[in-house]
């Protein structure tokens, strides 16, 4: 039963899972569009001759499980879709977030991210993200509070931070740690008890600064500097990061602002490799905790998250605007990837690169310029105009800039993917509640196309060739 929703359809909770014989009909999917056969698909199997009806749903989307009609022989399978990395693959229902690549729209819950950026902090956004609304004043009261009591993490967990070595990257560490926390929560298995899994997505919320700044000071080789609830978000994030012995340390405003904003920009961007992987782990029933530490690890690559990382290396390795031109060759040749270009969805700018790139202007008026961001901008200058970049739409996409204002701040670079972690893992933890809340959702199995032998008999071990 389809009813009217953001997309003037949805499906209402419950709906028939696609039972494959492309039964499911409306007024709406009945509209005669002149072939008399309303909103189908007319496919015709010219194997069999036989000829289906398949609905389409949302203006332009087909359910795969209604092509398993589509058959030679009565007892088989069934037709599949074939969508390696899924590139055309829708995998869930969602309203957390939308993006219009194409026109470089980004908007949480319906609020476009510029005014999210502008106007909001960055608690305020999780909470939207979260609950689904921007909250009353009483209501961000209360989540700040509950947040701001929930920083500490147990002592045992330094434990296992100091048996790290010292240059051990923090990501690794952090995914570590979080996976960890899985072991002090036990009743988080508790996934179907929307309190349970509240308590859990505040003590989320709340420790990540925390295992990251003790990350960072083990980096460092420094006393752990524990939060401190006076503090905002950023601002506690900055001082357990950056306080020196017994010295007061107080948080420059510009620096708490611009943290905010970097951290709305992360928080989260629909159904992207880690969200994936939360929502994949998240289906088997596994802890949040756990499911956590698996996003974090898809982020961690270098064609996600890692990329902030790997651009200020490849801007280091540039180290001066007269090498570019035979970078950008190499690039061409197909040798290196221009870290901080391209995406999968955005084929017009980045809407959160623009941001950043204005919030970097910022930082260095307090921080001193970042010599590395003239090359960022002639690279970004080239990479507009020349045809190799712009016939693959390779625009600067959210890590391009953001590593200059990280290095700024006095980040090293490992740090960088736990500063996009920290702020996604609330956009993690939305659409994992939003996957658990989804009655179409069973545990996520994709199948294959299998390719390899037929069957055949063991061989002894003297005898293989
Ligand atoms: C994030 O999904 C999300 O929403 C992610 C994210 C989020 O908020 O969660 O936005 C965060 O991960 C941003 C992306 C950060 N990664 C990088 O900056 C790494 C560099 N970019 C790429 O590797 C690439 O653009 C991806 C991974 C981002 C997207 O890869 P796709 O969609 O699979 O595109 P592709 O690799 O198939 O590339 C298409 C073509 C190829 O050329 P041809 O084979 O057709 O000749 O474009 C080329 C690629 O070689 N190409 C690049 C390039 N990115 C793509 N060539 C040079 N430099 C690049 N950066």
């Amino acid at each position: 039963m389809l009813t009217g929703g953001p997309n003037g359809t949805t499906w209402e909770r419950g709906a028939d899972r696609g039972s494959g014989d492309g039964s499911i009909h409306t007024e709406e999917d009945m509209a005669d569009s002149g072939t008399g056969k309303g909103n189908t698909l007319s496919v015709r199997d010219n194997r069999t001759g036989r000829e289906y009806e398949i609905e389409i749903h949302d203006g332009d989307v087909i359910r795969a499980m209604d092509l398993r009609q589509i058959k030679v022989e009565d007892d088989d399978f069934g037709m599949m879709s074939y969508d390696p990395s899924y590139m055309n693959t829708a995998s869930t229902r969602s309203r957390v977030t939308e993006i219009d690549g194409s026109r470089g729209i980004l908007r949480y819950r319906g609020y476009p991210i510029e005014e999210l950026a502008q106007k909001g902090t960055f608690l305020e956004v999780a909470y939207l993200l979260l609950k689904g609304e921007l909250p009353t004043r009483k209501e961000l009261d209360d989540f700040v509070h509950q947040v701001t009591y929930h920083t500490y993490i147990h002592q045992n967990i330094t434990k296992l931070l100091d048996g790290f070595r010292y240059d051990a990257h923090a990501m690794g560490i952090m995914i570590s740690s979080v996976a960890a926390l899985s072991t002090f929560y036990p009743e988080a298995k508790q996934i179907d008890d929307p309190k349970v899994r509240w308590e859990q997505i505040l003590r989320i919320v709340a420790k990540m600064p925390t295992l990251a700044a003790f990350a960072y000071r083990h980096h460092r080789g420094l006393p752990y500097v524990y939060p401190v609830n006076d503090f905002s978000y950023t601002g506690n994030f900055l001082h357990m990061l950056f306080k020196i012995g017994v010295r007061d340390y107080e948080p420059n405003s510009v620096l708490e602002r611009a943290l905010n904003i970097l951290f709305i920009l992360h928080a989260d961007h629909e159904q992207n490799c880690s969200a994936t992987a939360m929502r994949v782990i998240g289906s088997s029933q596994s802890d949040p905790y756990s499911a956590l530490s698996g996003a974090m690890a898809a982020l961690y690559g270098p064609l996600h998250g890692g990329a902030n990382e790997a651009v200020l290396r490849m801007l280091t390795e540039i180290g001066d605007v007269k090498n570019i031109p035979d970078f950008m060759d190499s690039v061409k040749r197909g040798e290196r990837r221009l870290m901080g270009f391209g995406h999968r969805v955005y084929k017009a700018y980045d809407p959160r690169a623009s941001i950043i790139k204005d919030t970097a202007h910022e930082v260095f008026s307090v921080t001193g310029k970042n010599p590395l961001l003239d090359i960022a901008l002639e690279l970004e200058k080239i990479a507009l105009q020349e045809e190799y970049f712009v016939s693959r739409n390779l625009y600067p996409n959210v890590d391009f800039y953001s590593g200059l204002i990280y290095q700024a701040l006095g980040f090293p670079v490992e740090m960088f993917p736990v500063l996009f972690a920290i702020p996604r893992s609330v956009g993690w933890l939305a659409q994992w509640e939003e996957m658990l809340e989804d009655k179409e959702q069973r545990i996520a199995r994709p199948r294959q196309v299998y390719e390899g032998y037929g069957e055949r008999g063991y061989v002894p071990l003297d005898e293989r060739g």
